[in-house]
């Protein structure tokens, strides 16, 4: 008996060998079919590509019904790029937008994804409002009143004052995330338009954290709001577990980790956004190969009472 199945066994081997080397093939033309996709819907890879051409983007993810990452909790939220939502924005012409944050979730400002293309044009913020651009993808030109103007490319941004009369126009295509809010006014202290790039901005020092640090906006009590572009190589994490009054709208622009908000732990890459209430526990540690850089906006400069 037991040399009867050895010999079995024996004559069965050449036939597991080939079944385990079509598996390869097969995972390998998987494989293959795969990185031809995500090839194709990517054309040039410009800085923050990954924003607008996310690993789990929704083309890739038709054949999982109801899969999404996205949370919405009380005092924190993770919108990943599946669950976006776009429709055209009002006041804006032949302009899609996809509402990320807004007082709806709990927050004082509203943060949006705004695509635009050959023809659209930019509408104006209510009164009182200011804005914040900035561009992911593409680029706009920004024109003012008596018709001066700037283009902003990818990286370069802008802080428009309440009641600041302005249009954004696009060439060819262009995605901004865009920051509002109703401007906290201070007797004696006035925004100025400001425009520039993350990388025209000095890092500044952050003792006890080993994270890069630039501001986009002017630190002086003018300023209601800061936007703050934070870098870590992998490997790197938040030393403080932070618990603080500010609240928070971030989008990951580059790299992949894991960040806590309360008592979840979500792994998150380029493309997602987080809505953090004020007090949320939060941290975050970079994971993976290549940097990872956010975008965050932080309430600055008032009293919270
Ligand atoms: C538009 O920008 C130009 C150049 O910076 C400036 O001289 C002009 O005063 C601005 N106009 C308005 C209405 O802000």
């Amino acid at each position: 008996m037991q040399r009867l199945s050895s010999l079995s066994l024996h004559a069965l081997l050449p036939l597991f060998t080939t079944l385990s080397l079509l598996k390869v093939i097969v995972a390998e033309e998987g494989f293959c079919s795969w990185s031809s996709i995500s090839d194709s819907s990517s054309n040039s890879k410009h800085l923050y590509w990954k924003v607008t051409n996310p690993t789990l983007s929704p083309s890739h993810l038709q054949d999982l019904p109801g899969f999404t990452r996205s949370v919405y909790k009380r005092d924190h939220a993770l919108i990943t790029p599946e669950s976006h939502v776009f429709s055209p924005l009002p006041e804006w012409k032949n302009t899609l937008g996809a509402y990320l944050i807004t007082p709806a979730i709990g927050s004082h400002f509203v943060m949006y994804l705004a695509k635009m293309q050959e023809t659209s044009l930019s509408g104006l913020p209510a009164y009182n409002v200011e804005r914040f651009v900035f561009v992911v993808q593409g680029a706009v030109t920004l024109t003012n009143a008596s018709g001066a103007s700037h283009k902003l490319m990818v990286d370069s941004y802008a802080y428009l004052p309440p009641n600041f009369e302005h249009l954004l126009k696009c060439d060819e295509s262009a995605t901004l995330v865009v920051l509002e809010r109703r401007y906290a006014s201070l007797e004696n202290h006035f925004t100025e338009l400001i425009v520039g790039s993350t990388d025209q901005q000095p890092i500044l020092e952050t003792p006890g954290e080993v994270f890069e640090l630039r501001k986009l906006l002017p630190v002086s009590i003018a300023y209601d709001f800061n936007v703050h572009i934070m870098d870590f190589q992998p490997g790197e994490y938040l030393n403080v577990k932070e618990v603080h009054y500010n609240q928070h709208g971030l989008l990951l622009l580059e790299g992949k980790g894991i960040y806590r908000l309360g008592d979840s732990w979500y792994p998150v890459q380029a493309g997602d956004a987080i809505w953090m209430a004020p007090f949320v526990p939060q941290w975050y540690a970079a994971l993976g190969k290549t940097r990872t850089r956010y975008f965050l906006y932080k309430d600055a400069n008032r009293d919270p009472l």
